[in-house]
């Protein structure tokens, strides 16, 4: 990174030089630090359109070309030829493992697959009609009440526990939110799957049948997962990065992140958008929500079309597409009304002026909501299973800015309110 430009700001008569700083790849960056201290103005950018909020070695997206690198390596080559651990750990460390390091990672990781039996309580304590979302936020947040060896953020090993446990358990909170949902017994964690078929596992086994995990299926959630994993700094992940800012305990700070995903204009898209391809329910209602979309009065979104980064095809939903159609003809579905409306409305708005010219293609929600549906999970599970996924992503970006020692994140603000006042008694008012 190089820092050898600057940018001129006029100002009231005075003129001001601004140092530029060069990232690796993507646009320059106008390092706007001491503005406020030598000229008394703040910048403004509600929605961070323009704000670089960070430094980050993780994740790099190019939105005009539709690429996404984790670690510099492209998103298509990583879902042909990796797995969700495997991308963990280089998320994580910043390299992919040799074997003996992916032995000894997967060995981490499996030894903390189970909660602390006394958490089963705690779930207890949920309605059982609570959004699985709603239980994830509760517990997760929770684990900092159990687990205690874990929480000093200034100790490099107990920050590696804490991460270690957060990649292990999630997959088994959310199948137990699951399970409590529908009434059936927990399930334990099974070791000798892959961590994407433990899940499946955990949510769809019962203890009256042996359950035999489906490698098309386990294939297509492990891509799930591994496409979900990191997205440099979304919502979520600004959030965490924003409560770790404060020195916050790991759990807290995931919890966090888990409560800011579920939004419908985040990680929320994917039952949304599935709840949305059911009320349309037929094509031929099609043209009526494809003119409600295009109203700005009416309030509606097409879900699972657009992004706030990419405006070329995502190049999540293209790998997440080629799973869908895998998994569809595996279970021999293609004629199911939902799809139908799914298949059409991509075909519409691929060719409709509207999405073409403001850049509104499919996202990776639109398939990846198709693809949970056709492998039987309820949509309240579809934002968990994102959840599960994007954890890997917020405990790297957590441990780097831990790491870097950064100052708490504190935005200031265009005052709109009432100017100074006296306070008027009540009997005056
Ligand atoms: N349907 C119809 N019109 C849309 C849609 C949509 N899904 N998305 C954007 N637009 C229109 C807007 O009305 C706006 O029109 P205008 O220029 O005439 O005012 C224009 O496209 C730009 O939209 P913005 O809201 O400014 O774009 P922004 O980058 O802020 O929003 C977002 C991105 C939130 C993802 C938006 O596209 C959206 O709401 N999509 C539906 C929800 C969704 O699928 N979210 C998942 C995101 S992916 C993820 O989290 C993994």
């Amino acid at each position: 990174m190089s820092a050898d430009k600057t940018a001129k700001l006029s100002l009231n008569g005075k003129s001001y030089d601004l140092p530029m700083m060069s990232p690796v790849m993507g646009p320059d960056v106008v390092d706007i630090r001491k503005l406020y201290d030598e000229a008394d103005v703040f910048t403004y950018d509600p929605g961070f359109t323009s704000t670089a909020s960070c430094k980050s070695a993780i994740t790099y997206i190019d939105g005009d070309k539709g690429e996404l690198l984790y670690r510099g390596y492209p998103i298509e080559q990583l879902a042909a030829e990796s797995t969700h651990l495997e991308v963990c750990y280089l998320l994580l460390y910043g390299e992919l493992p040799t074997k003996d390091q992916m032995d000894d990672f997967k060995t981490r990781i499996t030894r903390h697959t189970m909660v602390h039996e006394q958490m089963h309580y705690f779930f207890r304590g949920f309605r059982r009609d609570s959004h699985p979302m709603a239980t994830m936020v509760g517990v997760v947040g929770a684990m900092s009440a159990f687990y205690h060896d874990s929480l000093d953020i200034t100790d490099p090993w107990q920050r590696e526990v804490a991460a270690m446990r957060m990649i292990a358990k999630l997959p088994t909170i959310a199948a137990m939110a699951y399970k409590y949902s529908v009434g059936q017994p927990f399930v334990y964690p099974k070791n000798s799957l892959s961590y994407a078929g433990n899940f499946l596992h955990m949510c769809f086994a019962v203890p009256t049948e042996d359950y035999v995990v489906n490698p098309v299926l386990e294939k297509a959630m492990d891509r799930i997962m591994m496409l979900h994993a990191d997205h440099e700094q979304n919502a979520s992940t600004s959030t965490v990065r924003l409560a770790g800012s404060s020195g916050a305990n790991p759990f807290a700070c995931i919890a966090a992140g888990i409560a800011c995903l579920w939004g419908p204009a985040h990680g929320g898209a994917n039952q949304a958008c599935l709840e949305m391809l059911r009320e349309i329910g037929t094509v031929d209602r099609i043209p009526e929500y494809i003119a409600k979309a295009k109203d700005k009065n009416s309030g509606f979104r097409l879900m699972g079309f657009g992004h706030r980064v990419y405006k070329n095809f995502d190049p999540r939903a293209t790998v997440m597409k080629e799973s869908a159609d895998e998994v569809l003809d595996l279970l021999g579905i293609h004629k199911n009304p939902t799809l139908q409306v799914a298949k059409e409305l991509e075909r519409i708005a691929l060719s409709d002026e509207y999405f073409i010219s403001k850049k509104l293609y499919p996202n990776v929600d639109f398939y990846s909501g198709i693809i949970l549906d056709a492998m039987g999970f309820s949509t309240s599970m579809f934002t968990p299973i994102f959840a599960i996924s994007r954890t890997v992503g917020w405990i790297s970006q957590w441990k780097e800015m831990i790491g870097e020692n950064g100052k708490i994140g504190r935005p200031r603000q265009l005052y709109v309110g009432p100017k100074k006042r006296d306070y008027v008694d009540l009997r005056h008012r």
